[in-house]
């Protein structure tokens, strides 16, 4: 007489152990590494393919433009060369046949073009090839300019060890250099600004904003890399980088603008992360930093 009942019970179980499975398969899926997106690979293109694939560049193709949002659009437009795929997928493919970037003479194999300043490296290869397994995702907002690049475009690195566009100087655990990339706004009466550095060591990191660019806003020698701020300096906080990320604020931290004392709206603060570079890495001395990020603060 029990059984129907008993059946019941049974079944409901079971089938919450099913979602939960699946629920823990999709989770362990998310937690793998965050989605790749334009905005993680547009440095990359604008590194290497910026002599030839600007507005109007060769092959219909501005995928280096520093415009991101023109990047994208011309990287999802159809390709010549593989048919049937968008031009950011005939990128890859073209770097990895070594028919791009056109001179240099890279073969598209890592390994032997190291060293060559034209090619992309094993950690760029494997960036794109994120980008395009995620769906080839479009940019994400981003607030500020970046400036104090350690490609080479500004004072150049110490061991010429540049990075790539929009982050800092090659470090022991980047050939591809500290980022340093802002969202949310920068609006004294409603601030949501949030630093985010990637690709640091998991040592020991600092935001830090200053009054003044360094040099004019090309930076400094600073250690293995460069100083991008100058003036009078606030630590806005330290930080373990956890996976070779870390944010500014944290949850119950003070507003960056708050943290920063920033007096009133039409103040320009520049942002920088600095961090340790561990090992013995280009000069003695342990201390990097990423590019800087020049934030307009308004009402
Ligand atoms: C020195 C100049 C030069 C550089 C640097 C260069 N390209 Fe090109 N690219 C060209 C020329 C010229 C063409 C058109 C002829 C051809 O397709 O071979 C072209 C065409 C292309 C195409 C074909 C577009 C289509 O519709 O299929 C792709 C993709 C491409 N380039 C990707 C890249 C990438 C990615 C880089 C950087 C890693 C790069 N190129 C760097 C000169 C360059």
């Amino acid at each position: 007489m029990e059984y129907p009942y008993a059946q019941e019970t049974q079944s409901e179980p079971l089938m919450m152990k099913a979602a939960h499975v699946l629920l823990f398969l999709f989770l362990s899926a998310l937690s793998v590494r965050a989605q790749t997106t334009f905005s993680d690979v547009h440095p990359v293109f604008v590194t290497r393919c910026y002599s030839c694939h600007t507005l109007g560049g060769y092959g219909g193709l501005a995928i280096g433009d520093s415009n991101i949002n023109l990047a994208y659009s011309d990287s999802q437009l159809p390709s010549y060369y593989s048919p049937g795929q968008t031009k950011g997928y005939a990128s890859l493919i073209r770097i990895l046949d070594g028919t791009m970037p056109l001179v240099g003479g890279c073969t598209g194999d890592p390994t032997v073009d190291a060293g060559n300043p034209a090619c992309a490296t094993a950690e760029e290869i494997s960036l794109l090839q994120s980008w395009i397994t995620d769906g080839q995702l479009g940019p994400t907002p981003s607030t500020g300019i970046s400036f104090c690049d350690g490609d080479g475009s500004g004072t150049g690195c110490p061991c010429n060890n540049s990075g790539i566009s929009y982050s800092g100087c090659a470090h022991s655990a980047s050939e591809l250099g500290a980022r340093l990339q802002a969202s949310g706004t920068a609006s004294l009466t409603s601030d949501t600004l949030l630093l985010k550095g990637s690709r640091l060591p998991n040592t020991s990191a600092v935001f830090v904003q200053g009054t003044q660019q360094a040099n004019g806003g090309l930076g400094t020698v600073f250690g293995d890399g460069l100083l991008c701020v100058g003036g009078s300096l606030v630590r806005l906080g330290t930080r373990i980088p956890s996976g070779g990320i870390a944010t500014y604020p944290q949850p119950g931290e003070a507003s960056v603008s708050l943290k920063g004392l920033v007096p009133s709206a039409g103040t320009v603060r520049h942002y920088q992360v600095l961090f340790r570079n561990p090992g013995s890495y280009c000069v003695p001395a342990t201390s990097s930093g990423s590019n800087g990020i020049r934030i307009t603060w308004t009402l």
